[in-house]
């Protein structure tokens, strides 16, 4: 999977996949990400890559010349499954978008800044608009990074354990069943006898349990 990250930021952006798992990924050659700043495809003076908006009001606004010979560029070179914009008005990301995004061979992540981007880029290029939650970040560098982390996990081989993701929380649309490691009693806390037992079906029955009780508990609407 080959993915392009559009920003006026990438400096915000790189420490993410500097480390752990991410990092494994690229190294490995399971992903390519590259990050292209924007104001590298202006021609403007001091590298202007915003303007007030048209109509008044507070808050710059990114223009289109620059993201569209970015984007032009890019879709010269290869086909492109999905140009994303990360966007608080976005559809809310969930693990089913991720899955489906994890299938794809190339995509554009676009973060917005300031105010977002002219409309034109939106109408023009953006195939799929996306918000990481209900809440208002200063650009949408940290929410690419956070889609890409949720893809790249899914990868085959990103992962050490194959199953790994496959019994994350929401894969089957529940929480994941608590965990426990070394030592088995601490301070007078034990963990529960059957995760000792060496009885893997009623392991498995027991996280099934728990699954339930604590989506019932803490997220019963992922129920519905
Ligand atoms: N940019 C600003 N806020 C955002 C959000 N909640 N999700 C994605 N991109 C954003």
């Amino acid at each position: 999977m080959r993915i392009d990250i559009i920003t006026v930021l990438p400096e915000l952006l790189k420490s993410p996949f500097d480390a752990s798992i991410l990092k494994r990924a690229i190294d490995k050659n399971l992903v390519e990400v590259y990050f292209h700043n924007i104001r590298d495809y202006t021609d403007k003076s001091y590298n202007q890559v915003d303007d007030y908006q048209f109509g008044g009001g507070a808050g710059m606004v990114l223009m289109i010349e620059p993201i569209d010979k970015c984007i032009t560029k890019l879709t010269e070179q290869r086909d492109y499954d999905e140009i994303i914009y990360m966007t608080p008005d976005g559809k809310r990301l969930n693990q089913k978008i991720s899955n489906s995004l994890s299938l794809l061979k190339n995509i554009i992540i676009l973060c917005g800044h300031y105010k977002g981007v002219d409309q034109r880029v939106r109408d023009k290029f953006i195939t799929r608009e996306i918000s990481i939650g209900d809440y208002v970040l200063s650009g949408g560098e940290l929410g690419a990074a956070v889609l890409c982390d949720t893809i790249i996990r899914l990868l085959p081989g990103v992962l050490n354990d194959e199953t790994s993701a496959l019994t994350d929380s929401f894969q089957d649309g529940l929480l994941a069943p608590p965990v426990y490691t070394r030592p088995s009693e601490y301070k007078g806390m034990k963990v529960p006898d059957v995760l000792l037992s060496g009885n893997f079906g009623k392991i498995e029955q027991w996280r099934e349990e728990q699954a339930h009780a604590r989506t019932e508990a803490l997220r019963p609407d992922l129920l519905d």
